[in-house]
């Protein structure tokens, strides 16, 4: 019997198989006001057989965009926009849920649909990044370190953002710790260099995340939640798996239901030799050190090695991107492949079942 194809549960809510789709920035958004693109672009993904569908990094506040075009969940035009996106994901049976993010000093950055690279600068648009201490990401504009003020409003933010993606028929909500964005800034010794309560021990660099999934839990009471987090930096003296670990073992005792495991992002010297599965370790570990459940993403192209990650307990779940990108049906195809007797072809679709 299929791993990939039998659900699983996150706290009341039962995602029908285990082959997800997971968040891809689109940077399309209108004043961070999801588009009739997002909605094709999402709900092709229900209709093609995946488990959960989880939105792009969405900002929970103006500045917290990585570029001008990204989504956003800090006002209630932004949730009336999402709420048919959602809705259509969840009558093709799919259950939805939304990636909240903030990207400190890695916000203000041109889009890549604009074919420009870099900060925008303040003339064009741009504003002024903030982040833990105020060490620019290689190559961008220097952020301002956050403030006992600015960090209050970050924590308010995410939780007015988590209330909004409810209201707009979210099942799910991820927090966005991954990929070198703010809340990542905070977690790694190489970004951090805070001497107050935020920075310094592991558990003064997780207070952040740790006060950001509190006020989500206390705006979202009954959400299954998921923590994105890069387990390590892949760079020396950085962010690893067993701080991912720990502060993942924390964050579940917390409230955390399930955590999706990536990797990198914090620096531009970061050294990564990506090849099919490469995060899948990382994964395990999380799983094995936490004790907690986890999806592995990352180059997991194919069902057979999708089944494979989940037969060799390396993770409950998988999620992948770029190929569901190539075949916005790769849930269909995969449950041929893997011969699993799925009831959720579209009954239009169902002539090219074989
Ligand atoms: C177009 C695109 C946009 C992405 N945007 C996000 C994002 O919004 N949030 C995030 O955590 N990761 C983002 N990622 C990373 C993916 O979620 C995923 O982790 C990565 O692509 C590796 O998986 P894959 O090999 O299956 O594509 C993006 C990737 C792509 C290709």
């Amino acid at each position: 019997m299929s791993r990939l194809f039998t659900p699983l549960s996150l706290r009341d809510v039962r995602v029908r198989n285990r082959l997800w789709v997971a968040p891809m920035c689109q940077y399309s958004a209108v004043d961070g006001v999801p588009q009739e693109w997002h909605h094709t672009h999402l709900a092709q993904f229900a209709s093609g057989g995946a488990g959960l569908v989880v939105a792009e990094a969405t900002a929970v506040s103006p500045e917290g965009r990585i570029s001008p075009e990204d989504t956003g969940l800090w006002n209630d035009e932004q949730r009336d926009a999402w709420a048919p996106i959602v809705a259509a994901i969840r009558r093709r049976g799919a259950v939805a849920a939304v990636q909240l993010a903030h990207a400190g000093r890695k916000a203000s950055t041109w889009s890549p649909l604009s074919g420009r690279r870099g900060s925008v600068p303040l003339e064009d648009g741009g504003w002024t990044t903030v982040a833990p201490s105020a060490i620019a990401f290689d190559g961008y504009a220097a952020p301002r370190a956050l403030d006992a003020a600015g960090i209050d409003r970050v924590v308010a933010d995410f939780a007015a953002a988590a209330r909004r993606a409810v209201e707009a028929g979210f099942e799910v909500l991820e927090i966005h710790a991954a990929h070198g964005y703010l809340l990542h800034q905070f977690l790694s010794p190489l970004s951090n260099l805070r001497d107050d309560d935020y920075g310094g021990s592991l558990a003064g660099r997780a207070r952040l995340l740790l006060r950001v999934l509190d006020a989500v839990r206390d705006a979202a009471p009954d959400a299954p939640l998921l923590v994105r987090f890069s387990a390590t930096d892949w760079a020396e003296s950085g962010w690893d798996a067993d701080q991912t670990a720990t502060v993942a073992r924390w964050a579940a005792e917390r409230g955390a239901d399930f955590f999706d495991i990536s990797s990198g992002g914090l620096v531009a010297h970061q050294r990564i030799a990506p090849a099919p599965g490469y995060q899948v370790g990382l994964a395990a570990h999380v799983r094995r050190e936490a004790g907690v459940p986890v999806s592995a993403v990352g180059l997991i192209d194919d069902a057979a090695l999708a089944e494979k990650v989940l037969a060799e307990d390396a993770a409950d779940a998988v999620m992948a991107g770029r190929e569901w990108l190539r075949d916005p049906h790769y849930g269909l195809r995969a449950a041929a492949e893997l011969g699993a007797d799925i009831d959720y072809w579209p009954r239009q679709y169902v002539r090219a079942r074989r």
